[in-house]
């Protein structure tokens, strides 16, 4: 070992949650490796260790509490290990965090991750545990508390990034549709669009670094909207402003509001090559009393007529939904509803989830959590089992196609049983409409996009064979 990697400091991170909590993980890993930090892979051997946290649901905070008493006993023997709760979960439970667990040191909201660096120095130098969060939605003006909250977009090290080929790009961050049942509105802030100048900035750095896919994100990415004089910025001038960047070959968006799929968005992806036919739309119930009291803003019709409009302008679309199961008051009845929407929505995909009661948002506060663990449960696999065979069906039209394929790295099945990096190996990646592919290749070709002939498929993958074009027959000849 060398003196320098000896000496270097040590960094574990855990990340639990969203796309967005991803992306905030590799900003903060990366402006850490930059202090001298370098990445392993178990807390043990760690100088600090942080959770990036989620709120969504009360397993996701579970999950983060018990890792951090498995903490105990390493902190008492190693007192000077640095430990940080970072995200959601830390501008949720803020101080409670250091009386649920006394030893951790540093304690950092999402709206305030630019300061994780300078909060870890003060604390090596016996500052003490720090907080740092942002203001709670009612502590002051919209004004005050949106600048509390700091969209965290530090330039990136191109090879710190997970995979080189693929990023994610931040366009806004913030939530104001307030759905009941939901803590996002809370915890990441106001809904704060960034100036389309710095996004396009950051897709060209991307591009010239050997970036081939962006995917935008935004807790309601279609609402992005930023005001320059007389005229709005919104996502459809924004992939038109992205998708002439030399390099890119592939944007994607995610998550989208049903309300807010609108025309010429959707002329946007229809138009542009680039832009992926993938769209995640949220409908969350098929049920109006249930969406009424999820206070979503719109009735099941106006969702299906949504649907209906995409299919009509984007006809090879491939949408994905979430669904909550067993959301309070949801009777047998408003479930069939969210059955039949599934049935009718031919979704590539639903994520399903059990309804989770959030402190802090309207539902908690106005209903009771009276669906039955095992309702939900019930419910969830119920709906699963819909969209699987939907998922199914739709996966089996593409045998016997050919598709293009950004290729990712090896398959999961591969990389636990990884003994060879030149020989042939299963390798995955994903087709423009993020559907994922599995097939047979070798390493070198991560990052290309290749020519993929699928020949099976189950609900969640298409396998397939990639396809070599043979000389032509005129050239065979003249050889
Ligand atoms: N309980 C269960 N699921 C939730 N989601 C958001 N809040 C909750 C909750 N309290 C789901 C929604 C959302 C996805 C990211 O998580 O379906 O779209
Ligand atoms: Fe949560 Fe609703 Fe905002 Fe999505 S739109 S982040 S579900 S409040």
């Amino acid at each position: 070992m060398t003196a320098s990697a000896s000496q270097s400091k040590k960094l574990y991170i855990e990340t639990v949650g969203c796309q967005m909590n991803l992306l905030d993980s590799e900003l903060v890993v990366a402006s850490l490796r930059r202090q001298g930090y370098e990445l392993v892979d178990v807390p043990k051997r760690a100088d600090v260790i942080l959770f990036n946290t989620c709120s969504v649901r009360q397993h996701a905070e579970d999950k983060i509490y018990s890792a951090l008493g498995r903490l105990k006993h390493l902190k008492r023997r190693f007192p000077n290990k640095i430990i940080g709760v970072l995200g959601c979960m830390a501008q949720k439970d803020q101080g409670l965090i250091f009386q649920r667990a006394p030893y951790v040191d540093l304690v950092v909201g999402p709206g305030q991750l630019h300061r994780v660096p300078e909060l870890i120095r003060q604390i090596e130098q016996g500052s003490g545990p720090k907080l740092e969060v942002s203001l709670d939605r009612t502590a002051g003006s919209r004004q005050q508390v949106a600048e509390s909250f700091v969209s965290y977009d530090p330039l990136r090290d191109p090879q710190m990034r997970p995979t080189p080929y693929q990023a994610f790009v931040r366009i806004m961050i913030g939530c104001d549709k307030f759905c009941t049942y939901c803590i996002v509105p809370k915890v990441r802030g106001p809904e704060q669009s960034r100036p389309p100048e710095h996004i396009l900035a950051e897709v060209r750095q991307l591009a010239q670094e050997g970036c081939r896919e962006v995917t935008l994100l935004g807790q309601t990415v279609n609402s992005y909207k930023y005001r320059q004089g007389e005229r709005s910025v919104r996502l459809s001038d924004l992939l038109e402003m992205i998708h002439p960047v030399q390099g890119i070959d592939r944007i994607k968006f995610v998550t989208n509001f049903p309300l807010d799929m609108t025309q010429d968005l959707l002329e946007a992806v229809r138009d542009l090559p680039k832009v992926s036919h993938y769209l995640h739309v949220p409908a969350q119930s098929g049920s109006n009393r249930v969406l009424k009291r999820m206070k979503r803003g719109y009735t099941v019709e106006q969702y299906r007529e949504m649907l209906q409009r995409i299919y009509e302008t984007v006809p090879q679309a491939a949408v994905t939904s979430d669904f909550i199961v067993g959301f309070c008051g949801e009777t047998e009845e408003d479930f069939q509803q969210s059955v039949e929407l599934v049935r009718w929505g031919r979704f590539k995909n639903s994520y399903i989830f059990k309804y989770s009661p959030r402190p802090g948002t309207k539902a908690y506060e106005l209903y009771p959590d009276d669906v039955p663990e095992e309702v939900k449960r019930r419910r969830n696999n119920e709906l699963l089992e819909v969209q699987n065979q939907i998922s199914l069906e739709l996966n089996e039209q593409f045998i016997g196609q050919e598709v293009e394929v950004l290729v990712e790295g090896p398959s999961k099945m591969a990389q636990k049983h990884a003994d060879s990096t030149t020989g042939p190996i299963q390798l995955c990646g994903r087709t423009m409409c993020d559907r994922i592919v599995v097939f047979e290749g070798n390493l070198r070709q991560v990052g290309q996009i290749l020519p993929v002939r699928i020949y099976d498929a189950t609900p969640h993958t298409l396998l397939g064979m990639v396809v070599t074009h043979h000389v032509g027959p005129e050239l065979y000849v003249l050889r």
